[in-house]
């Protein structure tokens, strides 16, 4: 069975990556998430915190790990023996950069398949970018330090985090959010 890996800048992971991590680790026996150490864009979550709320929302799940990589997806699968790249697609629109990378990477390394999965329909206009925008405009609105913000969003840990997430996901129950092994606090 190759070893998949699904990558991701994951600033922050959302309910939509939480969603295709699970398919996926129905499919393969080993999922390795591999977040992008990505000098240069300038992340709202640090390395270790993005590590930390990936591995907490998947605690549940013992097939799958999280690493973060440098330079390049293939060289890291090399590393790793893995061959099948995962990636998540929402809409036609994210077609054409998930191509390009596919076939980038296959270009690197042809014996590196890209697959695409669909996540569940209630997350295909959730993403991080878009997350991130509503709540720095959020946290402006109620006076806060917009600088702070990921800061005191860490500092009430993850369940808050996962709640803001929620919002926009339809995905409140608080059922669901202990499924994940989340506080639902
Ligand atoms: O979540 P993102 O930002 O859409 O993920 C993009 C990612 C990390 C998958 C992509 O930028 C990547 O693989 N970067 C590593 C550099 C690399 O291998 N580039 C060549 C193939 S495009």
């Amino acid at each position: 069975m190759p070893v998949a890996v699904y990558p991701g800048s994951f600033d922050p992971l959302t309910n939509g990556h939480l969603d295709i991590i699970r398919r996926c680790a129905h499919l393969f026996d080993r999922v390795m998430v591999a977040l992008l150490e990505n000098e240069g864009k300038s992340p709202l979550f640090t390395i270790p915190e993005r590590i930390e709320l990936i591995a907490r929302c998947t605690a549940d799940t013992p097939n799958v790990e999280v690493h973060s990589f440098s330079g390049l997806l293939v060289d890291f699968m090399r590393r790793h023996n893995a061959t099948v790249v995962v990636r998540g697609i929402r809409a036609v629109s994210d077609y054409e950069y998930e191509l390009q990378m596919a076939l980038m990477n296959r270009e690197l390394n042809p014996e590196v398949e890209t697959i695409f999965m669909l996540p569940a329909v209630e997350y295909t206009y959730v993403s991080s970018r878009l997350i991130k925008e509503v709540f720095v405009r959020r946290q402006k609105a109620e006076g806060r330090n917009p600088g702070g913000r990921a800061r005191s969003l860490w500092d009430r840990r993850i369940s808050a985090f996962c709640l803001l997430t929620s919002d926009f996901c339809l995905f409140s129950r608080s059922a669901d959010r202990s499924h994940r092994g989340i506080d639902p606090r």
